[in-house]
């Protein structure tokens, strides 16, 4: 498969990730059909599109004509075989839970075309493990976006025991069409970037929980003494606490250190639906 030749995408899940993607891949002019489990998360998912594309037009570096174009290539649906049938792509975005994403590339198998490529967004999880439920394991192969993905450059590409090298070449030119820079890891616990970057999130919120200082202050040592553009804590907010807990959590059992334990804090809040952004509480308010 060549990555030019792609005439359709499957997005599966409508949250933060699968939504950032399907607009990516529209924007790319590749028509899109998006699925998620009930109509009201298609919706939001849309509304996300549209209100982040919104943005770049009334900065007056989009038409409205070309946002309009964006949106109408994406189509919704809450069947799952309808999803993928057509399908020379599947980009699976739902939680970050190897038993319901195992349970989906099943479904999903019976029901893709032969030469289709299969693919997880998953952070941190193993992408040899979800392979192991496909047909064709040789052309299942992990595309890290990261958030918000129309705006960050870089596709995380992860090769599972049993991924082709032509798959991996399609998902370096599908990177390239889409805009992005990619980079390949093996399959290994967090890949690059959440190998790097989980620690610095579990160590600040355990700052907090110690009382070192306040968010706040957590947040702006970083920001102007590391020059990162947000603060950890308000990361963690913009990623999604569940999706954190998740990811430290799968890291940690595999990797087998105890820098990788999850803080206290970090599960209570997720315990009490803090989950950050995406539910307008977490370490900071979002009203
Ligand atoms: N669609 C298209 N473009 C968009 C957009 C959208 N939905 N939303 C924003 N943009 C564009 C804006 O138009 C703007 O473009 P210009 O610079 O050309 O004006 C640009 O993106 C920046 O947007 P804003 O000005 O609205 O916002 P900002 O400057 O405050 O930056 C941010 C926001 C990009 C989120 C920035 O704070 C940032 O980079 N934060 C760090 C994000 C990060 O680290 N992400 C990784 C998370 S970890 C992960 O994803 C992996 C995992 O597995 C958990
Ligand atoms: P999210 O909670 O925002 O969205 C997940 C969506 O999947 C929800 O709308 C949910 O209803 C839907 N869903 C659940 N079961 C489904 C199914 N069977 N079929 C279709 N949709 C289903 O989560 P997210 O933050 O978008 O994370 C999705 C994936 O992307 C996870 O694997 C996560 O680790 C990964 N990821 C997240 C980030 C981030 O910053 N949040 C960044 C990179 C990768």
């Amino acid at each position: 498969m060549n990555a030019n030749d792609i005439k359709k995408v499957a997005v599966l899940g409508a949250g933060l990730m699968g939504s950032g993607i399907a607009q990516v891949c529209a924007q790319a002019g590749i028509n899109v059909v998006m699925r998620d489990i009930k109509d009201e998360f298609l919706e939001k998912g849309m509304k996300g599109i549209k209100d982040g594309l919104g943005k770049v037009v009334s900065k007056g570096k989009m038409t409205q004509e070309d946002a309009s174009a964006i949106v109408n290539r994406i189509e919704t649906t809450t069947d799952l075989a309808k999803a993928v049938s057509e399908a020379d792509l599947v980009i699976e975005a739902i939680p970050e839970e190897m038993k319901l994403k195992k349970e989906v590339y099943k479904e999903v198998s019976k029901n893709v075309q032969e030469h289709a490529i299969i693919a997880s967004n998953t952070s941190t999880l193993s992408v040899s493990e979800m392979a192991a439920s496909v047909k064709k394991p040789e052309n299942f192969v992990g595309l890290h976006f990261f958030n918000p993905a129309p705006v960050m450059k870089l596709l995380e590409i992860v090769r599972g025991k049993r991924t082709s090298e032509e798959t991996v070449q399609f998902a370096k030119a599908l990177a390239n069409r889409l805009g992005k820079t990619p980079v390949v890891s093996i399959d290994s616990p967090g890949f690059i970037a959440n190998r790097v970057a989980l620690p610095l999130m579990i160590e600040a919120v355990t700052a907090l929980e110690e009382g070192v200082a306040t968010k706040e202050d957590i947040d702006t040592a970083m920001k102007l003494g590391y020059n990162h553009p947000m603060g950890p804590l308000e990361l963690a907010d913009l990623v999604g606490l569940d999706t954190i807990l998740h990811s430290v959590k799968g890291v940690g059992d595999k990797l087998k250190s105890p820098r990788w334990k999850p803080p206290k804090l970090l599960e209570q809040m997720v315990k009490e639906g803090k989950l950050g952004r995406k539910t307008k509480k977490g370490f900071y308010d979002y009203p």
